[in-house]
């Protein structure tokens, strides 16, 4: 196997200078902002290992890897329950899209698109207040990277309740379902502040070691998720993580991944590390296309692919 710290720099290297980056996500007004050469690239290995490069401690909106965090959570909370409110099956359909939830009565296909990510947040916020539900959701990503210093970007989270009226309505058609329980204001201001969450690809590498090291925390031993937990929250990633780009993701890389429209990418290599990679252009599906071409280039370098060689 080839030192991984010589990979990720040949990596980071090469898409320096890349010009087709796709577009940033726009229809946030605050992540228009960002600037499109950004490139950052951190693997963490189960030795403890950090390898980095590029722009990998410049924080980044994580939006929609925010839900790999938020479903942890839920699950610790309610268990297999989840499950009569969310499917487990790839959407084929853009992430916020609406049709797909009145064909299935209110019950979202999956808990990464952004219908299945609002019942995720009601469950959350059951029985808290949104401040001390967003509070939770912060100390579980400060206990599994090991840094207290991430947090909410409030700017990006005033910029999307501001202007996510596709978000506004799919939470009410959720309630009119009977899938959220809690006012539907409180279970978008969690979920919008949860995916305005910034994180730098250093901190979102060691936050998806539970996910790498069958649950386990790996500095300090503790357990986060059960191992089986944690094989299930990988199988979702890798059937949904990338929304309709999920099928061409897993041919083209074979890891359980996460995309936010921030332009960040967390893959799982279980047993061996915890990746994200982060440039801000995103293709047609809302995924960063520069962030997959890389993770792709890593699995193949690497020999990481779940698949095999
Ligand atoms: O709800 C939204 O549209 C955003 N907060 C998150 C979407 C997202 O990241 C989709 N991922 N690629």
């Amino acid at each position: 196997m080839r030192e991984l710290k010589t990979v990720i720099d040949e990596i980071a290297a090469e898409y320096r200078a890349c010009e087709e980056r796709g577009q940033v996500a726009t229809y946030i007004p605050e992540l228009a902002k960002v600037d499109i050469g950004s490139f950052g690239i951190c693997a963490v290995t189960a030795d403890g290992a950090v390898a980095s490069a590029g722009d990998a401690e410049i924080p980044f909106s994580i939006q929609s890897v925010s839900k790999v965090f938020t479903l942890t959570l839920a699950l610790g909370k309610i268990g297999d329950a989840l499950w009569r409110r969310v499917g487990r099956e790839p959407s084929g359909n853009s992430f916020n899209s609406i049709v797909q939830l009145e064909y299935e009565k209110g019950i979202p296909r999956n808990p990464f698109i952004n219908a299945g990510a609002l019942a995720v947040a009601d469950v959350v916020l059951a029985g808290h207040a949104p401040k001390v539900a967003l509070g939770e959701i912060l100390r579980f990503l400060h206990f599994v990277a090991d840094d207290d210093s991430i947090q909410i970007d409030e700017a990006v989270a005033r910029s999307e309740q501001a202007t996510g009226y596709r978000n506004v309505a799919l939470a009410n058609y959720m309630r009119a379902f009977g899938n959220l329980s809690n006012p539907v204001e409180m279970v978008l201001g969690v979920y919008f502040h949860h995916c305005a969450i910034a994180m730098n690809c250093v901190q979102l590498a060691m936050a998806g070691r539970y996910l790498a090291f069958s649950g386990r925390h790996p500095t300090t031993g503790a357990r986060v998720v059960s191992p089986e937990r944690a094989r299930r929250i990988n199988a979702l990633m890798l059937t949904c993580g990338h929304y309709d780009g999920s099928g061409d993701f897993a041919y083209r890389v074979g890891l359980p991944s996460k995309s936010g429209v921030g332009g960040g990418i967390l893959a799982i290599v279980p047993g061996k590390a915890s990746i994200a990679v982060w440039s801000p252009g995103l293709d047609g599906q809302g995924n960063s296309v520069l962030g997959s071409l890389a993770l792709e280039m890593l699995a193949k370098r690497m020999g990481w692919s779940i698949f095999g060689a």
